[in-house]
């Protein structure tokens, strides 16, 4: 029998992500570069679906109904381009190889180019939502072309989480749309998670709190505007204890928080394209503080304000105007990351629908949350929306965020918490809503050393003053 789709890399990725397919009644060929990993699948997964393993990858393919769907499951980068090449050359014209790995949307442009004149198709497709999200559905990004997406669609719609029966699934863009909205993803998925680190530490060192109020006060905000997956599995992580010492889980893991790439390379591309995602810059920022020990080492002695936890019903004010400082930085952080993804969309000529986006996202992925559909139902009622900010609901929601938002970040000042997320999320609402920006003395600085010309405010033209000049005469250039 000839399989209506593969899988070739089967670590647990591939490997759920192959059951997934099985599971919903697809044919599903399996490869791997060492061939115990496919056995092992079958020996131990046969009975969910009907498998085809194969061992080398002149079998894989011979295994494939035409046109051949093959999905890659290995790391970016080298390995990637090494399986492409492996397959490349066996496979013939309407073929689809689709990238499932969190490839770099530039190299994706690069492999959809190159493959397109061999004609094949290559369809970098995010994925999002982890290990139980390949095996259970995840959200699923594809990019590359429309034929493709024709005959590939239906198959990733099938095995992709949904939400209210719309599937968690949708054709992003050409070429590299699809693995440059699962970096954002990862970029505001970092954000998120800095921001409720920001509120975890606030409860911990201005409330005083242990981690077990701390996830009971996590597991309360689950129930209102903030549901979402990560706040569900944080108050999971705070509640837990370790099983050795008796103590936190939090307080045995080391402060040193790690990443692969893919938020950097979300604020790499945001500084190409112009556009401030100062919330996910802070995010990838404050990992990269934390995991530089020595020179933190060298730092711990600087003095900084005595701290008393605060304590009665100002801990009680407290604790809620946390939870509005974390949705109000929350609102500014996916607004920042959307304004990414339109910037790459226009860049790149991507056709790009946001509510679209917005919608693959409320199930399967890992920031998925309630407050998704508001950032889909905003970008339905204007989808030329400027910034999520000046929406209706999210504007209100803001506004009657701020005085707890600007209470937190002066809490987190004068106790001496470092708040990075918090405290730059509302340096930009500032700014964004500033009638006057300090930026003009920046243009007249830029004038005055280098003569780099300005504008005015009241006739068009671009101008310079002769500041060396005892008049400092203007003239128009
Ligand atoms: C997802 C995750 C996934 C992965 C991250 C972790 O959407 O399923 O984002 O892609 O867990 O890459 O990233 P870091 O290791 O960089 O934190």
């Amino acid at each position: 029998d000839q399989a209506n789709i593969g899988v070739t890399g089967l670590a647990v990725m591939g490997r759920n992500l192959a059951r997934n397919l099985a599971r919903h009644g697809h044919t599903v060929a399996l490869h791997n570069r060492h061939q115990q990993r496919t056995d092992d699948l079958v020996a131990q997964f046969g009975d969910e679906g009907t498998f085809v393993p194969t061992g080398s990858a002149a079998e894989f393919v011979a295994a494939l109904e035409r046109p051949r769907k093959l999905i890659v499951m290995v790391k970016a980068g080298g390995p990637t381009d090494a399986v492409i090449e492996e397959f490349a050359p066996l496979l013939e014209d309407g073929d689809m190889i689709v990238d499932g790995g969190n490839a770099h949307f530039a190299d994706t442009r690069r492999r959809e180019k190159a493959l397109r004149e061999r004609g094949l198709h290559f369809v970098g497709t995010g994925v999002s939502g982890g290990e139980e999200g390949a095996l259970h559905g995840p959200s699923i990004m594809p990019g590359g072309s429309r034929e493709a997406y024709a005959s590939l669609g239906p198959i990733l719609t099938d095995i992709a989480a949904d939400v209210d029966g719309t599937p968690c699934c949708t054709h992003i863009g050409p070429d590299g749309a699809g693995h440059f909205v699962k970096m954002v993803h990862n970029g505001i998925e970092y954000a998120d998670m800095q921001l409720i680190a920001e509120a975890y530490d606030l409860l911990r060192h201005a409330l005083g709190l242990e981690p077990a109020q701390i996830a009971d006060i996590f597991r309360d905000w689950n129930t209102g505007r903030l549901d979402s997956y990560l706040i569900e599995i944080t108050a999971q992580v705070l509640g837990h204890v370790d099983a050795a010492t008796g103590r936190p889980f939090v307080d045995v893991v080391v402060d040193q928080a790690e990443q692969k790439g893919t938020g950097r390379w979300t604020v790499q591309t945001a500084l190409e394209l112009g556009v401030p995602t100062t919330g996910i810059a802070e995010a990838v920022f404050a990992r990269s503080l934390s995991g530089g020990a020595a020179l933190r080492e060298a730092a711990r002695g600087l003095p900084g304000p005595a701290r008393a936890p605060i304590t009665g019903a100002a801990a009680e004010t407290l604790a809620a105007d946390i939870e509005q400082a974390l949705y109000a930085s929350k609102v500014v952080a996916y607004a920042q990351g959307f304004n990414e993804i339109q910037a790459g969309a226009a860049e790149y000529d991507w056709p790009i629908d946001l509510g679209a986006v917005a919608t693959i996202w409320r199930g399967g992925c890992i920031i998925r949350a309630a407050f998704l559909d508001d950032i889909r139902a905003a970008y339905a009622n204007d989808p030329a929306l400027p910034t999520l900010l000046t929406d209706g609901g999210f504007a209100e929601a803001v506004r009657d965020a701020q005085d707890s938002w600007r209470s937190v970040v002066a809490t987190a000042a004068r106790l001496g918490i470092p708040a990075p997320g918090f405290s730059s999320a509302l340096s930009y609402y500032d700014a964004l809503r500033a009638q006057r920006l300090p930026a003009a003395l920046v243009q007249g600085q830029r004038d005055y050393f280098g003569a780099h010309t300005y504008q005015r405010v009241d006739r068009p033209g671009t101008f310079h003053t002769e500041w060396a000049t005892r008049d400092a005469a203007e003239h128009e250039v």
